[in-house]
């Protein structure tokens, strides 16, 4: 075995001459799944009575009729909103373009807020929002009204019409949820654009959707720094011919450039703007928002959503999903500028009428027990978060944790990557005292809202599966002919049916659309993930299927090596990634971090490779173990794995570093690769 593993990596420098390893094309199909996870936790019977959905008998019939009659489950679902005119026909679907609740007219932002006022809940808190340096303001529903309707009319007054498109670029503070309201509320098309892209992706964001009027702000605090945001958007609109006006809401009072005739503060029009803006009758498939998301090639696609389905299942799915009540306090950690800040930080909770927690910073700042303590002062109940940030609290320590009173949590929440079975028993048992269950909630920018997860009062759970489909939403694990795989095979993750709240197209670019979403299985919408569904019918994400990858003729997903690696009591995050390998196709290489108190010597490493190898199988063992201080991840908090895959490949990075968060991991790295 050593000698075979000395070859490997003496060769394995060798920049790759094809590329063929990044991306597997799904006509290479049977992926293997190795990971098996036996533990299973049922929802206690306290959950259950008091949810939504209370027995997996009831998920069942719900899901049969949908099955059975998907038309008229979403007529009924979609009956639960407020419609101006009713449609007069559910689904129209000319493959691959669906149009929904055709002719029926609605308004999601009445349907946020308008509905409300008329109840009791026009006094409740929307939302209750903290900024990093300690700030805190809550905003009922009346109130955020008010706030919603005077910027809809400051920006008619502006020029803004129907249908022209608004770039938003602020730090999370309730005027980012007020900016894309008001946008919808008088039929503008919202692109808001995360406040940590730098000028140029700022610039060529607004230029792709022809923006004609920015939201932006003085400023930000990130991690106790003031960030100036408006003098990164000074620098996009050099070059972007379309915008006419900007619009900047004063945050943190740092001195910014004023632009005379083109830049308004947000108070001066404020203060002028009347408080009553009628909220706009909009046709069901008119576009509400354009959010930009990076595919494996070229330029970032404009994902287009639209008004009427986007805000069924949206809306939907955050009741199913969060079993969401009156008297709960939901936090979504989320930003806005990425879709689950859209679906379930705007959207989705206010058109429940939740009151949520809404915070401008870091998680971990001043120190990591920010977030706890945040949950204790606010007494929240439903907490939704990512992997990687509950992988980062498990290094940090669990008394950051334990020092906390958590006792009013009963439901926790899991998006964006698969969660390792460890990080998912962690946050069970050290977060959830093992009394709440955990949504560990599958879907993408394109699919806009939950398509996999589990209800929390109905559906057992098994820790690193997000569980079953939701009704109504057609999810398989295919070959690449398009038929089924057999329990426990590996194969892709795709939608056979159109869903309210899937994606139009892609902005400008339907051909994209059609070849990106559409062409690779025929008749069904591809996802990008490889999946597996055991014998229950859960979904295993196994990763992106450019993260899958094949040693010695068996195809891995590189997440169940890292879930092995991680369940290792030594290893506090794990990203495997391949290179090229003359004897075995591909080579795993793992970086890893480790939690404090451990060394990466070379018993480690050997010890490391061991533990996959009894936990997944010898085929599984990385050929090379990276001890590292960190992992390059984009601002959204995933792995890097592109850019960790050409470390191990090539020993350079050339590709595209823009999305990356933070330079000095990858710099600590690259210097590593030439001690070594
Ligand atoms: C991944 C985020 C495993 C997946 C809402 C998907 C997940 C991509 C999960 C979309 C999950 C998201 N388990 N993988 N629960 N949720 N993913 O567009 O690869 O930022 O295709 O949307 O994230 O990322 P996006």
């Amino acid at each position: 075995m050593p000698a075979v593993k000395k070859k490997t990596s003496s060769v394995a420098r060798k920049p790759s001459t094809n590329g063929k390893h990044h991306s597997v094309a799904p006509q290479e199909v049977a992926i293997n799944s190795v990971l098996q996870e036996k533990r299973v936790f049922k929802p206690t019977a306290a959950f259950s009575q008091q949810a939504h959905v209370k027995s997996m008998a009831e998920y069942e019939r719900l899901y049969a009729a949908a099955e059975k009659n998907p038309e008229k489950y979403w007529s009924e679902v979609a009956s639960q909103y407020h419609w101006f005119k009713k449609w007069r026909k559910v689904l129209e679907w000319k493959a691959p373009y669906s149009k929904w609740f055709i002719g029926g007219q609605t308004n999601i932002c009445y349907n946020a807020l308008d509905v409300h006022l008329s109840t009791w809940r026009k006094n409740k808190a929307a939302i209750i929002w903290e900024g990093e340096n300690g700030d805190q303001r809550v905003l009922t529903y009346g109130q955020l009204h008010r706030e919603v309707s005077k910027l809809g009319n400051a920006l008619k007054k502006r020029g803004v019409k129907k249908g022209d498109r608004v770039a938003i670029y602020m730090g999370m503070t309730p005027e980012l949820a007020i900016a894309a309201l008001a946008c919808a509320r008088i039929g503008a098309v919202h692109s808001i654009i995360f406040g940590g892209f730098s000028a140029q992706a700022v610039a060529d964001r607004i230029n792709d959707a022809q923006a004609k009027m920015v939201i932006t702000a003085d400023g930000v605090f990130r991690r106790g720094n003031p960030l100036n945001l408006k003098s990164v958007v000074d620098e996009a609109l050099v070059n972007t011919p379309s915008v006419e006006n900007v619009i900047v809401y004063q945050r943190i009072k740092t001195d910014v450039k004023m632009t005379e005739g083109r830049d308004h503060w947000w108070h001066d029009l404020m203060d002028l703007a009347a408080d009553v803006c009628p909220a706009e009758k909009m046709d069901s498939e008119s576009p509400l928002f354009i959010l930009y998301t990076s595919g494996s090639t070229g330029k970032p696609k404009g994902i287009l959503h639209t008004t009427g389905g986007y805000m069924v299942h949206a809306a939907n799915s955050h009741k199913l999903v969060f079993d969401i009540k009156d008297d709960d306090v939901y936090w979504s950690t989320a930003d806005i500028g990425w879709i689950t800040g859209h679906s379930y930080v705007v959207y989705g909770p206010l058109i429940n009428g939740a009151t949520q927690v809404m915070y401008e910073g870091a998680v971990n700042y001043p120190n990591w027990g920010r977030i706890w303590d945040m949950i204790q002062r606010h007494k929240v109940t439903i907490l939704y978060t990512a992997p990687t940030a509950i992988r980062s609290f498990i290094r940090a320590g669990d008394e950051w944790v334990t020092k906390h009173d958590l006792s009013s949590l009963r439901l926790l929440g899991t998006v964006g990557e698969p969660i390792n079975p460890e990080a998912w028993m962690w946050y069970y048992s050290v977060v959830g005292k093992k009394k709440c269950p955990i949504v560990d909630t599958w879907w993408q920018t394109e699919t806009g809202g939950i398509m996999v997860s589990p209800l929390p009062g109905a559906t057992p759970t098994k820790p690193g599966t997000a569980t079953r489909p939701l009704p109504g939403i057609a999810v398989d694990v295919v070959k690449k002919d398009g038929t089924p795989c057999k329990a426990n095979e590996g194969g892709f993750l795709v939608v056979k049916r159109p869903w309210p709240s899937m994606l139009r197209t892609i902005y400008n670019d339907n051909a994209r659309y059609e070849k990106v979403y559409w062409s690779e299985i025929k008749g069904m919408y591809f996802t990008g993930d490889g999946a597996r569904k055991d014998k229950d019918g859960y979904i295993w994400i196994m990763g992106r299927v450019d993260d899958v990858v094949n040693v010695s003729g068996h195809r891995l997903g590189t997440s169940e090596v890292e879930s092995a690696l991680v369940a290792h009591q030594a290893v506090a995050e794990a990203a495997v990634v391949s290179r090229p390998d003359d004897v075995k196709g591909n080579a795993l290489v793992a970086f890893v971090t480790l939690k404090g108190g451990y060394n990466g010597d070379a018993a480690l490493r050997d010890a490391l490779r061991d533990h996959v190898g009894k936990e997944i199988g010898s085929i599984a063992k990385p050929d090379e173990i990276r001890f590292a201080e960190g992992l390059p991840k984009t601002r959204s908090g995933k792995i890097m794995r592109r850019l960790l895959r050409e470390l191990a490949t090539n020993g350079v990075i050339s590709g595209d570093t823009t999305t990356l968060e933070d330079f000095s991991t990858l710099e600590k790295l690259r210097q590593q690769e030439e001690e070594e």
